[in-house]
């Protein structure tokens, strides 16, 4: 979607929207139209019981010297703090206009003295809402063909333009998370997962270092490797290096769960709905997002980011249920469900990322358990930290950019039912408090004095209903979430 500032309304055919607060009068909000105009546009907000409530919308067309002009009226809603409220406006004029045969969408602000962000968090919304992937549909008909492609904010005011260039880098790493998580399990395997991050990222400046399966054989990563036998695809483990900070200080890490599918492995899961597992990279998905979105707005710190890639499959090679394997910490681990793979994969990139960068921060980012979507559902992901201060700066950053977090419990009574008989520890315990025990495993390769979060996604990644930014489908969450992290803590 292309975006553009303007002072004034453009020449030529667009849809006009304008904005609406509850308190607003109809007629000053459309001042610069003739009488029946106003009518007409009064008539279509009572007509369509138009509340001015967040992101509803009204529609007429009215009279404008030679042509007939598609007019929305949109609300703003009544509270001034409604978590991503100018968002969810452009979210919602996309949401009607993308396939609607507008090409161009005209938001007038004139008069309305909004804060100097409104205008390029409107662009931001109805560009994120109008992301698709319609790669693979050779026979899309023509009245489902997106036709809007350009947004124009008027009255903004001098300095709404200037904040577009952050949100614009945001939106580059949101759309290369959903692209990464859209793509089916034999387009994006470890190897093209790899492959597409050097494309996006180098380019920005990224450093990026790839092991192979013997350097990480070499390194002891018995864990990680162990989900990967299965597998025809050879595992990766990715590192993406952004010094933005312009001095040696640690980097702040980012670790993703990227199990480009995850069939259970000889734990093997049920046949029904296991397409969706081709997602189980959310979580690497929203960390290369993320290195996307930081590196692009050339973020005033350092950050690295890291993606475990492996595919969990069940075959003649796979790991079995029963086997233990040496981490490269040097714990073992009783393999009791080769479907908790997800923790295997991560705690060896834990390891490696806490020997390399020395980190005093590192967060994980990971579609985890099942249980997590039993405990919380799709509106927000599960918290599990060591530091209640790293908890509450995270928890911030999710209310200010709607990728929403909560936070668990985790504790010794816990962290014992992951005790194996045979091991140090087992992947898996009872069903009760899978997630926490889950973030408890985890837990044990976290080394002293590392401030560490753990984010289980499961819920968030992938979404069965259209939301206020995005369609059916990925969702890009985590990205935002990360880079506002970064940009809240972690910069100047
Ligand atoms: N990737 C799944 C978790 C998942 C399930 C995410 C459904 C999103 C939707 C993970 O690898 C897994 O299979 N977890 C198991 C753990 C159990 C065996 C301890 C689960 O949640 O059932
Ligand atoms: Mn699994
Ligand atoms: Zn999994």
């Amino acid at each position: 979607m292309k975006v553009t500032f303007a002072d004034q309304r453009p020449g030529g055919a667009y849809a006009l929207a304008i904005p609406v607060r509850g308190d607003d009068m109809l007629t000053d909000r459309l001042a610069g139209f003739d009488d029946a105009a106003r009518r007409l546009a009064a008539r279509a907000a009572e007509a369509q019981r138009f509340e001015r409530e967040l992101g509803a919308i009204a529609e007429t067309f009215v009279d404008e010297g030679e042509a007939a002009r598609r007019l929305l009226l949109v609300g703003l809603g009544g509270k001034r703090d409604d978590e991503a409220l100018y968002e969810r406006v452009g979210g919602a004029l996309t949401a009607r206009l993308l396939t609607s045969g507008e090409t161009r969408l005209v938001v007038d602000l004139s008069g309305l003295e909004l804060e100097e962000e409104a205008g390029a968090r409107i662009a931001f919304g109805a560009a994120a809402r109008a992301w698709r992937h319609d790669l693979y549909r050779t026979k899309l008909p023509r009245k489902q063909k997106p036709t809007l492609e350009e947004v124009v904010i008027v009255g903004g005011g001098a300095g709404a333009e200037g904040h577009w260039a952050r949100r614009e880098a945001l939106l580059g790493g949101i759309a290369f998370t959903r692209e990464l998580v859209t793509e089916p399990a034999n387009i994006v395997y470890p190897e093209s997962f790899v492959e597409r991050c050097r494309a996006q990222l180098e380019p920005l400046g990224v450093e990026i270092e790839v092991l192979d399966e013997k350097a990480m054989g070499e390194l002891g990563m018995g864990a990680l490797l162990g989900v990967s036998l299965g597998s025809e695809k050879p595992p990766r483990l990715l590192a993406m290096r952004w010094n933005g900070a312009g001095d040696d200080r640690k980097p702040v890490v980012f670790i993703g769960k990227g199990v480009t599918f995850d069939t259970g492995g000889i734990s093997i899961k049920p046949a029904q709905g296991m397409e969706a597992m081709k997602w189980d990279m959310g979580g690497a998905g929203a960390v290369a997002g993320a290195m996307k979105a930081i590196a692009g707005r050339k973020a005033k710190a350092n950050v690295v980011g890291i993606c475990g890639l492996v595919e969990n499959m069940p075959d003649g090679k796979a790991q079995r249920p029963g086997d233990v394997v040496t981490s490269m910490s040097g714990q073992t681990i009783e393999v009791i469900n080769t479907d908790a793979e997800g923790r295997l994969v991560l705690c060896d990139c834990m390891t490696w990322a806490q020997r390399q960068y020395k980190p005093e921060v590192m967060v994980d980012l990971a579609t985890l358990t099942g249980a997590m979507i039993i405990s919380l559902g799709y509106e927000y992901a599960g918290l599990f930290a060591n530091d209640d201060g790293l908890a509450s700066r995270l928890t911030a950053a999710g209310q200010a950019t709607g990728d929403r977090l909560w936070r668990l419990p985790m504790g010794e009574a816990y962290d014992k039912m992951m005790d194996s008989p045979i091991a140090d520890m087992k992947n898996s315990g009872a069903r009760e408090a899978g997630s926490i025990t889950a973030a408890c495993f985890l837990g044990r390769f976290v080394e002293e004095g590392v401030k560490w979060a753990h984010l289980d996604i499961a819920g968030m990644v992938w979404a069965n209903k259209a939301g206020h930014l995005c369609d059916k489908g990925a969702t890009g969450y985590g990205v935002a979430l990360l880079d506002r992290y970064v940009a809240d803590h972690h910069e100047g």
